[in-house]
């Protein structure tokens, strides 16, 4: 085994996959572990059966110097019909995990991956880590308690954790929330696509090549002191510009209508001050424009 090792918790997942590949480009073993009975890359890897017993035999066989949890449920639709359900996902599975590292690997450096909804509606933008935590749904009611787990580990047992809050990530490999939505439904018909809302909320997109060089960036210059990190463009796109950039690359002769309802759960108007992740060195790779093309790219081939 070399000396560079990293566990990736949920590394069949969208994020957990582009984790993988750039960990194995980069000349790291990987080991990974998800739901499913095998992984799709060429790795080290072990399912997770039991929810007690997991963590410890894993943490306890292997060595690593990294570790990323990458896993949990990411459908913010699904945390409200199933909060019980997403609790389990996001913060008792990353406390089961924090008690494996505390055990068995405390010398470890842990990143976490909480999410923006932490921040529900804010009340000004551009939304710095200091602002106000006002979740607007179970996901980010349960993000925000397995925060402040990862603080608590930190603070009482010393082991080294950054908490980052993506806010939306999109890219080859994504296959739910709006983009995919879009996509499928454009496949199967040619004429208007209804969506939610009025087109004019706002999210700040970052494409993943650009969330995985940041996690990289965490772990070579976060001091891992619990330090939160906002993880974004910075840039506030609306709904309606980046569907409409969605159709276009497609060549899909759609056109798009909101119907007006807002889905619970979902926050108005997100935009992040990434200052703090820029602190360490980090400068953004891709441009949505950019990013989208390599999104529909993909999409385009899923076609064929
Ligand atoms: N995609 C985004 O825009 C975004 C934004 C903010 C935060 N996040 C968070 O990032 C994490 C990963 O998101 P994603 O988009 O890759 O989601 P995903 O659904 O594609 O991947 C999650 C993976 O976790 C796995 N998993 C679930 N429970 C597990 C368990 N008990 N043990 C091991 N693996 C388990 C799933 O099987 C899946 O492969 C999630 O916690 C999500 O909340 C994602």
């Amino acid at each position: 085994m070399s000396l560079k090792t990293i566990l990736i918790i949920g590394s069949e997942g969208f994020i957990g996959s582009h984790l993988v590949g750039f960990y194995i480009r980069s000349g790291w073993d990987v080991i990974g572990m998800d739901l499913a009975g095998s992984s799709k890359h060429d790795i080290q890897y072990q399912q997770f059966v039991d929810q007690d017993e997991a963590f410890e035999g894993i943490i306890q066989h292997f060595s690593f110097e990294r570790c990323v949890n990458a896993a949990g449920n990411g459908d913010v639709n699904f945390s409200v019909t199933h909060p019980y359900e997403d609790f389990k996902a996001n913060t008792l599975l990353t406390i089961k995990l924090l008690e494996a590292l505390r055990k068995y690997a405390p010398q470890c450096k842990y990143i976490h991956i909480s999410s923006a909804a932490v921040y529900g509606n804010p009340a000004k933008l551009p939304i710095t880590e200091q602002d106000e935590i006002n979740p607007v749904s179970p996901y980010g009611w349960h993000k925000f308690l397995a925060e402040q787990s990862c603080i608590e580990y930190n603070k009482t047992y010393g082991l080294l954790c950054a908490i980052i809050r993506p806010f939306s990530v999109f890219g080859p490999g994504l296959r739910k929330q709006l983009l995919w939505d879009v996509y499928k439904r454009s496949h199967d018909l040619n004429g208007p696509l209804e969506l939610w809302g009025t087109g004019a909320e706002t999210r700040d997109y970052i494409f993943i090549d650009d969330l995985i060089h940041s996690i990289d960036i965490i772990f070579d210059h976060s001091q891992m002191n619990a330090s939160i990190y906002n993880i974004a463009s910075g840039e506030m796109t609306s709904i309606s510009d980046i569907v409409t950039k969605l159709i276009l690359a497609l060549n899909r002769p759609n056109s798009i209508y909101f119907n007006g309802n807002i889905l619970k759960g979902n926050p108005i108007n997100w935009k992040a001050d990434i200052s703090k992740l820029k602190s360490l060195s980090y400068a953004p790779t891709v441009n949505l424009e950019d990013g989208i093309n390599k999104l529909a790219e993909w999409m385009k081939q899923l076609d064929q």
